[in-house]
């Protein structure tokens, strides 16, 4: 005899990061992890530095002071809005909190890869819906649902196929649900969507009792690092994530950080208009390498190669240079990388790398 997890655990397979290194190179480009190319506002470090002299004093376990920032700022409800250790915590909180042995979750083929792990986890069944065009397919989910569906879980937009669902397509999805089953829309990306037709979940957590909208810090606001997450919830389930969240869940640095990274909006537009302007030279410019390159509203771009020998091949060619992008493989697309909007120097040392791999090509 001897301790056993939980049906389902032993058949996950651990998350794996981007790489941050390039064996022999000194000078590497860190371009697969989605993380922000101007990195956090500078009030945002100095709200970090400042909580340095009190780390010896717990932190205000609900994160009001942080509550109450994104409450002001996005005009939400705080009591409403809980944070998390990332948003990750809280995607995971959410599947250990509503799923039952055997209940069923959704979520499409190339979706966030943290939802299977949470399913998993949980001893539930996932419940893989195709994209036939990388982008998901509501039809196609609403059919999947059985009276067994608990939770939908949707990344809007999604990572790492850079697409997205209009906000009549979400609408559309959450109306084909019962109201038992909870629709959790990750908007990791929302910052960085500049399309009037996306609406990134809060008018939808506000009308209806079973839609969560999670967000981060991570991506445009620069503080991956830190891991400060925020889920904007109907008053029921924020009040059963409170009952099974850590009580302690989010560190004062990262509740004083990211609090103040939210008001900063110079530095907010200023790494906006940065992903915009690089995002459209990078895609523009590969494609004319004549690479598949699919449009993206994140700050990451997928490229697609023949087949999943030349994507490795880019992959080593690439890393060898310094630049380190995402193999996809894990998300089923064997046959791309993924390529996080960098700074300029990133960004033109990446496109002459892949200039010259094309070249390589028979
Ligand atoms: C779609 C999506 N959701 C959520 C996350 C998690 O972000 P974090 O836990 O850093 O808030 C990521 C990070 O890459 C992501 O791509």
């Amino acid at each position: 005899m001897k301790p056993t997890p939980k049906p389902g655990i032993l058949d996950i397979s651990p998350y794996v990061g981007g790489r941050a290194h390039a064996p022999g190179v000194r000078r590497v480009f860190k371009l697969s992890s989605n993380e922000s190319a101007l990195g956090p506002s500078p009030a945002a470090v100095a709200a970090f530095q400042e909580a340095a002299s009190g780390l010896d004093i717990y932190p205000e376990g609900s994160a009001k002071h942080l509550r109450d920032a994104i409450g002001e700022f996005y005009g939400l409800n705080p009591d409403r809005i809980v944070c998390g250790n990332g948003s990750d915590e809280l995607l995971t909180m959410l599947a250990n909190a509503y799923l039952r042995v055997g209940d069923e979750v959704l979520f499409s083929e190339h979706a966030f890869l943290v939802y299977k792990i949470a399913t998993l986890a949980n001893s539930a069944v996932p419940v893989v819906v195709k994209e036939p065009k990388l982008r998901v397919d509501v039809d196609a989910m609403l059919a999947a649902v059985t009276p067994k569906t608990r939770l939908v879980y949707l990344a809007n937009p999604n990572n790492p196929t850079g697409s997205y669902l209009s906000v009549e397509d979400v609408r559309r999805l959450h109306a084909g649900l019962r109201s038992d089953i909870l629709l959790i829309i990750d908007a990791a990306y929302a910052e960085y969507v500049k399309r009037n037709d996306y609406e990134a979940g809060i008018e939808l957590v506000s009308q209806f009792d079973n839609v969560v909208m999670t967000r981060t810090f991570s991506k445009i606001f620069g503080l991956a690092g830190l891991r400060v997450g925020w889920a904007f919830c109907p008053a029921a389930v924020a009040d059963v994530l409170n009952r099974v969240r850590g009580p302690f869940n989010v560190s004062v640095p990262g509740q004083r950080a990211a609090a103040a990274a939210l008001h900063d909006r110079e530095h907010n537009d200023k790494s906006a208009a940065h992903n915009e302007k690089w995002k459209t030279w990078l895609t523009e410019n590969i494609r004319a390498l004549g690479l598949r390159v699919d449009d993206s509203v994140c700050n990451f771009v997928l490229i697609h190669f023949r087949d999943a020998a030349e994507a490795k091949a880019a992959d080593e060619f690439t890393t060898a240079r310094g630049i380190i992008l995402r193999p996809v493989g894990a998300y089923g697309l064997h046959d791309c990388l993924r390529l996080t909007v960098g700074g300029e120097e990133a960004n033109r040392e990446t496109l002459a790398a892949l200039a010259d791999f094309v070249k390589t090509r028979k």
